[in-house]
């Protein structure tokens, strides 16, 4: 029986707990504490330290045996490997968070749902689209037994869900549009040469894992904890720059207020295509179509220097590095992470058509974001930032870069996941692994 039937056969969720070790109890008991795997154990996972130590580390993974050795003293009782491939073949494990370079992120999620675990893995979820799409359909398969989030943590502010209501609720009149942009601006000239060997506790090879081969270089590693990202994620075998990293944060606003799916349509523009790096500048365009509360409507990337157009000459979207904006009949609502502002906008714009829910009627709050996926592992709660949802969003972004390298307005159909007019751009929504590292276990 799996957690949800179980529930569903008339435990109610928060009275009873179960893992796939089958023991009862409360959340916190011993007998149901998560097992655990770390992939990934520095630098952005250390910022999940705190929120794990209610649970089990019984593994973990890094490629680099320094950092490995360093996590070993906070968790002297769990495993360790440099392979997360020999790591998901650890038998008591029941989840896994990751937190890894990007260009592993979609084979380890896929993996590891395919062996019974839930996922909690650091954004982006995926390098291309094919990786998108199958993340999500493995998840999708596995929903009722598996809980995943992709760490956009930033959705826990409160800011989500107001701007989600207000714009359901007709702040803005209906909805025509919506933008998001960063700021970010890392520049790069291509890959970085050859330099030196790789130091003997560092296992490069593993690291490149299913990218082709790139020379060693100790650059790829000269970023602080949290930020060594910055060093590898402009070039695309190894990321999809500031669409994969502050784009997922920030289109995160957007995909939260709109229940997006697939684009039916792309179009790109940005600086000259380099095929070493991706670009700074890009601004991505796309088309989605209506739902049941809103009519057909355009999303907007905006990144590197690329902004959306005021709505009035006083507001400098500027001054907002990572922000998002949303276009309606009525008004404007631009946003940042944690802030909001309407703008009523036309002689007919009295707010007389909005009408604010009540208070009890307010979204519930994610709560702590790591918890919700802790205790969506243990009961029966949906994450907010499923591989469903966030698979969608990532889907879309990544189809703006191939946008951007055939250099013309795609169209798409999200149920094949094809390029229908530009036959030659399909060959771009997928990216070719070495051997040993198929995206599929
Ligand atoms: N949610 C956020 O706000 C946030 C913030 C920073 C980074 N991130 C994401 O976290 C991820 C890691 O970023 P980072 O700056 O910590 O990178 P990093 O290069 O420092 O890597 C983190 C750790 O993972 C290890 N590692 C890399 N590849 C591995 C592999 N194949 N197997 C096992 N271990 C491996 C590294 O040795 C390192 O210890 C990125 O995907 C990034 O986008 C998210």
């Amino acid at each position: 029986m799996n957690r949800r039937s179980f529930l569903r056969a008339g435990v109610s969720a928060g009275s009873f707990w179960i893992l796939r070790g089958g023991s009862l109890g409360g959340p916190t008991a011993p007998s149901n504490q998560l097992n655990i795997a770390m992939i990934g154990v520095w630098g952005r996972a250390l910022a999940h330290y705190d929120s794990l130590n209610s649970e089990n580390i019984v593994a973990l993974c890094d490629i680099n045996e320094n950092h490995l050795a360093e996590a070993a003293k906070k968790y002297p009782r769990a495993k360790t490997y440099v392979d997360w491939r020999k790591c998901l073949e650890q038998k008591d494990l029941d989840a896994i968070i990751c937190c890894t370079a990007d260009h592993t992120h979609a084979h380890i999620a896929n993996w590891a749902m395919h062996r019974g675990l839930h996922v909690y893995m650091e954004k982006p979820l995926a390098n291309s689209v094919e990786e998108a799409r199958v993340v999500r359909a493995t998840y999708l398969k596995n929903r009722d037994r598996l809980a995943t989030q992709v760490g956009t943590q930033r959705h826990a502010h409160p800011n989500f869900n107001r701007l989600r209501e207000m714009i359901h609720d007709g702040v803005i009149g209906e909805l025509r549009a919506a933008w998001a942009w960063g700021n970010r601006q890392i520049r790069r000239q291509g890959y970085l040469p050859a330099q030196g060997e790789p130091p003997p506790w560092l296992h490069w090879d593993l690291w490149l894992g299913p990218s082709p081969y790139h020379p060693y270089n100790p650059g790829y590693f000269s970023g602080g904890p949290g930020a060594n990202c910055l060093q590898w994620n402009m070039y695309w075998d190894f990321g999809s720059g500031q669409v994969g990293d502050m784009g997922s944060h920030t289109m995160d606003i957007v995909w939260n207020v709109i229940d997006g799916t697939h684009p039916v349509s792309a179009e790109a523009t940005g600086e000259p295509f380099n095929p070493e790096v991706t670009p700074v500048e890009l601004t991505a365009t796309f088309e989605l179509p209506k739902n049941d509360w809103r009519p057909a409507i355009t999303v907007q990337w905006c990144q590197g220097g690329h902004m959306p157009k005021t709505p009035k000459d006083w507001v400098d979207l500027n001054k907002i590095g990572h922000g998002a904006m949303f276009k309606g009949t009525q008004g404007i609502v631009v946003a940042d992470f944690t802030s909001r502002m309407v703008i009523p906008v036309g002689d007919r714009a009295d707010l007389t058509y909005y009408r604010p829910r009540p208070p009890e009627k307010l979204l519930p709050e994610p709560g702590h974001f790591q918890r919700e996926w802790i205790d969506a592992c243990k009961g029966d709660k949906r994450t907010s930032c499923n591989f469903d949802y966030a698979g969608l969003m990532i889907e879309m972004m990544l189809l703006g870069l191939v946008a951007y390298r055939v250099g013309r307005k795609i169209n798409y159909d999200g149920e094949t996941g094809v390029v229908t007019n530009i036959p030659e751009a399909n060959a771009l929504l997928r990216r070719t692994y070495r051997d040993g590292w198929p995206l599929q276990p």
